[in-house]
């Protein structure tokens, strides 16, 4: 039986993911901050404390394993920012790379050297669309994308004579409530505040209405089969469509018609 860890499998992509595994028979390692306060475990996953943000967190998960063979990284974890650069709190951005780029890529160095011996191995970040369509007020949590997409892209190179893959999954809006737990920040007097607020309402109404969990899992899946990597999945808000468009259409048309769609200037 084939190995998997899912990081942040406790809601949401994560969860769909490590449950889908679990039925594609994979003995699914599930990881959450409380593995003990998971209020609607994936069945058949085995739940693991594990703190992306906590370098300690992260060796003890990997010494936990003790010998454990995996055959399948998710770097799914991530958590979900706003505000205006200006006015970003340099804390809130570091917090938010330790989670979605510096704990993912720790925890893939960790695992690659016994994925690398087996020249077997399968690795796949959770990204997002915005890292391929920036918008306003995401700045951090683009960037943060965006990273963890280029550590991919670049390694792929690296992994593959060793029989690794490694690629990127990026979800477009997804109807997970990660937009209720996305940290904001912008100042009661924000010269932004108007642009800000009407961006991030757009947004969410937007995440409220998008895909399920589960459609996202299912192009993980895909990822996960495909004996050759694409370098990118993308999955949600039209992905084919938004993706074709960009090819076809000049970068000035792409970025006004996103302006538009998020009511800001363009
Ligand atoms: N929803 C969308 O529209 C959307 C779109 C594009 C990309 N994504 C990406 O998809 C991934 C999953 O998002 P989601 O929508 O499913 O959100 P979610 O339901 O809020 O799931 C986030 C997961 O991350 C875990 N997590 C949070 N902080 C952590 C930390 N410090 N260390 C380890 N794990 C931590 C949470 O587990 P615990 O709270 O149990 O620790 C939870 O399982 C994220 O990377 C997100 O950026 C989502």
């Amino acid at each position: 039986m084939e190995t998997a860890i899912v990081t942040g499998a406790s809601s949401g992509i994560g969860r769909a993911v490590a449950a889908a595994l679990v039925d594609r028979g994979f003995r699914v390692i599930g990881t959450s901050r409380n593995s003990s306060t998971v209020t609607d475990p994936a069945p058949g996953v085995e739940y693991r404390d594990l703190d992306l943000t906590d370098r300690a967190s992260i060796q003890g998960f990997v010494n936990a394993l003790d010998g454990v063979v995996v055959d399948v990284l998710i770097n799914n974890a991530g958590e979900s920012q706003c505000g205006p650069l200006e006015e970003l709190p340099v804390d809130a951005i570091r917090r938010l790379f330790e989670l979605n780029v510096f704990g993912a890529v720790e925890l893939t160095q960790a695992l690659l050297p016994g994925m690398r011996q087996r020249r077997q191995g399968k690795i796949v970040n959770v990204g997002s669309m915005l890292a391929s369509f920036p918008l306003a007020y995401r700045s951090s949590y683009v960037a943060t994308k965006a990273a963890i997409k280029g550590f991919a892209t670049a390694a792929r190179y690296e992994l593959r004579p060793f029989g690794i893959e490694i690629t990127t999954v990026e979800p477009g809006s997804i109807a997970t409530g990660l937009s209720g737990r996305r940290t904001k920040y912008v100042g009661a007097q924000s010269p932004y505040l108007q642009s800000f607020t009407s961006a991030i309402a757009t947004l969410d109404a937007k995440e409220a209405n998008g895909i399920s969990a589960e459609q996202v899992a299912r192009t993980v899946i895909k990822a996960v089969d495909d004996k050759k990597t694409l370098p990118i999945y993308a999955v949600g808000s039209n992905a084919p469509l938004v993706f074709l468009a960009r090819r076809l259409l000049p970068r000035s048309v792409i970025e006004s018609v996103m302006a538009k769609a998020y009511n800001v200037s363009a």
